[in-house]
This record gives structure tokens, sequence and C-alpha cells, in this order.
């Protein structure tokens, strides 16, 4: 069983799907995470965005890999715990830079499907039911209004002692949204059989059992 969750960020995608696999009892796979992971790799050994050459070196030397059970996932990067760096501001800002080239989204992509083959998952990104499960059993897209998934953001920011305005994170997540949409390879897009959640006003608990509900009906 493979479910799909697509959508922006804020949408609320990350701490539904850890839910959702807690709930199945199902392996969660933060898409996302690694992405955040190569562009860390890619600003701390000064690659650029546009070098494929050196870009295509440094995905093949990092190993990307998750320890532990969701909500508490760690993310390591060749043996290192980058699980808070990778959500801090100089990579969030850059990384829909780095996660467009093809030489970065073929490895990755292929390292999902190796990730996530013969076994059940929650796997959540941009291009998950379109690219990387096109026949998953159920793909979902998740949307949120703008003011939501800016609130939102200033909430995980906060926790982080990061103080942000809502204007700015809504122009920075309009702008993120923008460049992972227009990209060539395997842009952010909702795939034709997917089914739409507007989380807006939804409290967690909703979104969970709202995704919970129809994989049980797919798993029977
Ligand atoms: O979900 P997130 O904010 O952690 O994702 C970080 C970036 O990675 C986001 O700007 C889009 C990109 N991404 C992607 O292009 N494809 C995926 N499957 C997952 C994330």
């Amino acid at each position: 069983m493979i479910i799909a969750i697509d959508g922006p960020a804020g949408s609320g995608k990350s701490s539904t799907a850890k839910a959702v696999a807690r709930h199945l009892n199902i392996t969660y796979l933060d898409t996302g995470a690694m992405y955040r992971v190569i562009t860390l790799a890619a600003l701390r050994r000064v690659i650029a965005p546009s070098d494929n050459e050196a870009l295509a070196e440094l995905v093949a030397g990092t190993s990307i890999s998750f320890t532990g059970v969701p909500p508490d996932t760690r993310v390591w990067m060749n043996g290192e715990d980058v699980s808070e760096e990778i959500r801090g501001e100089a990579v969030t800002g850059k990384v829909s830079d780095y996660c467009a080239p093809a030489v970065v989204r073929r490895a990755l992509v292929d390292e999902q499907r190796r990730m996530g083959g013969g076994c059940s998952l929650v796997c959540e990104g941009r291009d998950i039911g379109t690219t990387v499960f096109p026949g998953a059993d159920l793909k979902i897209f998740m949307t949120a209004s703008v003011a939501e998934r800016a609130a939102r953001r200033q909430k995980d920011f906060a926790r982080m002692g990061i103080e942000k305005s809502i204007d700015e994170l809504a122009a920075e997540l309009a702008d993120r949204d923008r460049k992972d949409s227009s990209r060539a390879v395997s842009p952010f897009s909702k795939a034709d059989d997917a089914v739409d959640l507007d989380t807006t006003g939804m409290t967690l608990d909703e979104q969970v059992d709202w995704i919970v509900e129809r994989a049980r009906k797919v798993m029977k």
C-alpha cells in the first residue's frame, strides 16, 4: 500500500503524513528532507545550482538516511544528524534552486523508489503522485490558503527562535511554490487521479482521520 501526499509548503503535509504512518503502522518517507540534505551539502561545499558536474558528484557521494519512528524521525547526511540544520533559513531559502537540476532529481527519485520499494508507506513531497510513485494506491493533494500556510510557518520558525512577519512568509511561500511548479523536471503538480484535501480551518486530527478513512477503504 502506497499513499502519496503532495502539496505546497505549509499545507500540513508533514505532520499529517507522519500521523497517518503512525496510525496505519507503515513507513514514512519525507522526500523534501532529501532535497534539503543535498542543499545543505552543496551550500557547505559552495557548489552553485548550475554546476551539474559538481552536483552529480555531490549527490553520488552523499548518503541520506532516516532513523526513528514518526514523529521522532531523524535525518542523517553521511552519518551526521542534520535534522535541525536542514529546516533552518539558509537551506529553506535555497532548496528550490538545488532541487531543480535533472542530475539531482533523477538520483533522488531513484533513491526514493529504492527506499519505498517493497514496503507499505506514506510518502510526501511535490511529485510523488505524478513521478515517484505514479501507481500509488491513494493520492492526496493537500492545499491550504496562503494566509493559513504563512501562519503555520510562522509557528514553525518561532519554535526555532526565528521571528518572521506573515507578509514576509507569504511572499517566501509564493516564491518557492512558483519555482517548484515551473521547473522543467518533475515539477510540483497534482496527479490527475489525486484527491483534493483543502486543510484550511481543519485540525491535524481531522486531516489525519480524513486520510486514514480513505486508506482503510483502499486496503479492503
Ligand atoms: O516539503 P519541504 O518544504 O521540506 O520541501 C523542500 C523543498 O524540496 C521544496 O521547496 C520543494 C522540494 N521538493 C521537491 O521538489 N520534490 C519533492 N518530492 C519534495 C520536495
